[in-house]
């Protein structure tokens, strides 16, 4: 009986405000930002794996939150008052009205005449937009990537929209639960890395794909070049494991080997394009995450290898870029095969999240639903 917690309530009030953010040195006012997990109550009742982020969010009567955009989707519900937007959609709002944000569209709000609005700010992938205060998740108006700048050539335009995508892969779900302490007991950590092992051994045969089906000189001679350095790695991590489970999960499995076999159908700067720009790209970002959590581990050398090496492998992508001039109709083909590898990449990654954090609790759920529903499963038959 003592161990069942009774209702509680929780007062807006209680939960600490946010009132200023500082993004590259300037500082922007907020209002009130009320994040739900600045209270502990809340921290407590809610899912460890819940992926929707809450704050609530006010701004009184003529006060400005300036026009900015963030990484991910996010939705402003109205709950008291009124509102009026900015950015994109200039409109007004009252209570009950929700403004839906897609990632990378302007927006900001003026409280209304007389009370200014309370709203609810919600998230969907695992980190609220000020959650980590020295992390904020929005960019305003007068900073650099605010918008993709006038680009002059393809290649320009090619390197703009890589830095959009891999800001948003850094913001992946994924990473942010790595940085919640998601890998710190070692079962969980030996879950991922079971989950990394399948994407690396595709890496390994996409990089031998590409030296083997790469036909100009030049291209040959930097496939090569990427190989020789990459020769093994997958094996090296096997190496480093002392236990290791063979996973087989069909979506893990369609999306880590899209790569190698696409390249079959990929001319060769587009091969360029995927490997350089895009995977070694997001290996920068992914090592940034992960490599500190595997520094005190028996893998620390494969984490911290690729650490630096992966930065030498984006550079030889663009520089090589750098030298070539597109033809319109070559671009295209650039430009579709960015925008598919990185959301391939941001599939694997999402999947890998899944399976580490759904993977041994889905096991246990449906073995104790077994044990517990029996009574249910009975009445409704
Ligand atoms: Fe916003
Ligand atoms: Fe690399």
């Amino acid at each position: 009986m003592s161990e069942s917690k009774l209702v509680s309530l929780v007062k807006r009030d209680d939960i600490p405000s946010i009132r200023t953010i500082e993004v590259n040195g300037v500082e922007h006012w907020l209002g009130h930002v009320k994040d739900f997990t600045k209270h502990e109550g809340l921290t407590e009742f809610l899912p460890k794996d819940n992926r929707i982020s809450m704050a609530w969010v006010r701004l009184e009567a003529g006060e400005q939150l300036d026009e900015h955009i963030h990484p991910v989707e996010s939705m402003i519900l109205i709950c008291e008052g009124g509102a009026s937007t900015l950015g994109d959609v200039e409109t007004d709002m009252g209570a009950g009205d929700a403004l839906l944000v897609p990632p990378g569209r302007p927006h900001g709000f003026i409280g209304a005449e007389p009370t200014g609005f309370w709203g609810l700010s919600l998230q969907f992938d695992s980190r609220g937009l000020y959650e980590d205060i020295a992390d904020p998740w929005a960019t305003f108006h007068e900073d650099e990537n605010y918008e993709l700048k006038h680009a002059d050539t393809i290649v320009d335009k090619l390197f703009q929209k890589n830095e959009i995508f891999k800001d948003r892969f850094d913001k992946h779900r994924l990473f942010a639960l790595v940085n919640k302490g998601l890998l710190t007991d070692s079962e969980t950590r030996n879950r991922f890395l079971d989950c990394f092992q399948v994407w690396s051994n595709h890496f390994q045969k996409m990089v031998f794909n590409r030296y083997l089906t790469s036909a100009d000189g030049a291209h040959l001679e930097l496939a090569w070049d990427h190989l020789i350095e990459e020769f093994g790695h997958n094996m090296d991590l096997a190496a480093s494991r002392d236990s290791s489970a063979r996973i087989f999960d069909p979506v893990l499995e369609a999306t880590s080997s899209w790569f190698c076999s696409i390249l079959n159908r990929l001319s060769d700067m587009q091969k360029l394009v995927l490997i350089h720009l895009v995977v070694e790209a997001s290996a920068t970002v992914f090592y940034k995450h992960v490599a500190p959590v595997m520094s005190q581990t028996q893998h620390a050398r494969h984490f911290h290898e690729h650490d630096d090496g992966d930065h030498e492998h984006v550079k030889m992508g663009y520089d090589f870029v750098r030298r070539q001039t597109p033809s319109l109709h070559e671009a295209e083909g650039l430009l579709e095969i960015q925008e598919q590898g990185w959301s391939m990449l941001m599939s694997v990654m999402s999947r890998i999240a899944d399976l580490v954090v759904y993977g041994s609790e889905r096991q246990s759920n449906s073995n104790a639903a077994q044990a517990t529903k029996q009574p249910a499963a009975e009445l409704e038959s």
